[in-house]
């Protein structure tokens, strides 16, 4: 007697290879059986010829910013994820500096903190450079002295132990993108001991792409760690359609030699990220309270925005407000730049400027910077995976976020799979189960498989839809009807079922 029988669903196993039909039983949160079974259960359903597929692998996503707050977390869940990797871009909830809101003073107390809030997906964690540079060091451009540098080294040595996947960076952020790549083989070297590999949101993604690419790769191989680029991508205009295949053959190249190298990626045209990504780095120096300084000092200011204007020619159209915290500045959400320095009857970088400072740095952008040819090319390669660089968010969140935090999987099936026909399903699938847990050493998830955890996707593949777009992104997927986390009905025909089934996911020790 089996606690759950699901019969009759066309099984799309992970691993890539082609559907088979079969009931899979499902016993003590695992997967019990899989074939023509003739034996009962306490509940059975019907697949009627729908697909099952492992539950979606988000092996980019943020949602240590919002899983306490959101445990739910509807917008991964309504899309069929079930597993997420968090922690990415440098930025890490622990450890944090002491005095830092929101922040957990180790790896091991944010891991207890989101166990104890009991969310509905399971979470793992990557360790931030960002994070643990300014517990070592603060918010400073300068280099690390020997001291500091071994600090760094020890606090990803102990997110290693408690459980961390690997080390991320993010180094087009302060303080991650004040390292030099010494600095970086060093404090990812810290990984290597325990089997972590090294996340990277590249130095650049526009201009200086391909030399960011071959920094990325220089890191991972004298640091002795698996690479892995974050949402690869192309954000210059002029170098769409040819960046991308210098990028695609270095990788290649490096993994011909001998490197592990893996990509994730999101299936839209648009990235997200704070709006104050567009001030020059070098106003950060000291953290954020140093930058809202120098943005209020009218001599640095007018540098600042001289230097924003020439860097931002041709570009300010493609960027928008995604969320402001403040009562008076809601009306921005979804608003271009030039729409809202116009209202505000001044310059785009002033107006911006004004905006962080009103914000408090609480402000997100969507810029438009990527081509639909670059997406596809580097989608269809065989290292390149599903993550959504998004996060866990309630289908009443403010504002316009990024409608990859609820739609990246269901777009990549729906539109790049079954519309575009990039790949097959099987391709498509393993792209978001099978390839992410190789990558994360997950032997017990990402597969239909018996003896696995039942995190589980039943889909009606002609009815994928990736309703959240732009314009309102807060949306269920439609076409996904049930997702199972841990063998326990979370998600039913576009609703959350109010089960918190999920556990926090350590990298296995040893
Ligand atoms: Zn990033
Ligand atoms: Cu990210």
């Amino acid at each position: 007697m089996y606690d759950l029988i699901i019969r009759n669903a066309r099984v799309v196993d992970g691993t890539g290879a082609p559907w088979y039909r079969a009931d899979v039983a499902v016993e003590g949160g695992r997967i019990a059986a899989i074939g023509k079974l003739e034996c009962e259960a306490r509940e059975t359903v019907d697949a009627e010829d729908h697909y099952l597929a492992p539950g979606f692998i988000d092996i980019h996503s943020h949602s240590d910013d919002s899983i306490l707050a959101c445990p739910s977390a509807e917008s991964r869940i309504l899309q069929g994820v079930t597993t997420e990797i968090a922690g990415n871009c440098g930025a890490s909830r622990g450890p944090a500096p002491e005095g830092k809101e929101e922040g957990w003073p180790s790896m091991a107390a944010f891991l207890s903190a989101v166990e104890r809030a009991k969310p509905s997906v399971n979470l793992g964690m990557l360790v931030g450079h960002g994070a643990v540079r300014a517990c070592a060091m603060g918010y400073g451009a300068e280099k690390p002295t020997e001291a500091q540098l071994q600090r760094m080294r020890e606090l990803v040595a102990e997110a290693m132990k408690a459980g961390a996947f690997g080390v991320s960076s993010g180094l087009i952020y302060p303080p991650s993108s004040y390292a030099d790549t010494e600095e970086l083989i060093e404090v990812a070297k810290a990984a290597a001991p325990y089997g972590g590999y090294y996340a990277t949101h590249m130095r650049g993604e526009g201009k200086t792409v391909v030399r960011a690419t071959e920094e990325a790769i220089r890191i991972a191989r004298e640091a002795g760690v698996p690479l892995q680029i974050s949402h690869h991508k192309v954000t210059w205009k002029p170098d769409w359609q040819v960046s991308c295949f210098t990028t695609t053959a270095m990788i290649e190249r490096a993994r011909r030699q001998g490197l592990e190298v893996f990509c994730d990626q999101y299936p839209y045209r648009a990235s997200a990220t704070t709006l104050s990504v567009n001030i020059p780095e070098w106003a950060f120096d000291g953290g954020v309270p140093a930058l809202l300084e120098r943005l209020r000092d009218p001599v640095l200011r007018a540098r600042i925005s001289d230097e924003m204007e020439a860097s931002h020619v041709g570009r300010w159209g493609d960027i928008f407000v995604s969320y402001v915290t403040t009562e008076a500045n809601q009306w921005m959400a979804g608003r271009s730049i030039p729409d809202i320095a116009q209202r505000m009857g001044k310059t785009p970088a002033e107006a911006l400027i004004d905006i962080v400072i009103a914000e408090n740095d609480h402000v997100g952008e969507i810029s438009f910077g990527m081509c639909e040819e670059d997406i596809e090319h580097i989608m269809k390669k065989p290292y390149v995976m599903t993550g959504s660089d998004g996060g866990a968010m309630p289908l009443d969140a403010p504002g316009k976020p990024h409608p990859r935090n609820y739609g990246t999987f269901v777009r990549v099936l729906a539109h790049y799979c079954r519309e575009r026909g990039l790949f097959p399903l099987e391709t498509a699938v393993h792209k978001m189960t099978g390839l992410p847990a190789a990558r994360l050493r997950l032997a017990e998830r990402g597969a239909v498989k018996q003896g696995m955890w039942a995190d589980l996707v039943l889909f009606d593949f002609d009815a994928l839809r990736d309703t959240p777009d732009f314009a309102n992104p807060q949306q269920a997927c439609e076409g996904i009807l049930k997702v199972y986390v841990n063998g326990v009905l979370t998600a039913e025909n576009g609703r959350h079922t109010g089960a918190h089934a999920g556990v926090v996911l350590r990298r296995a020790q040893g």
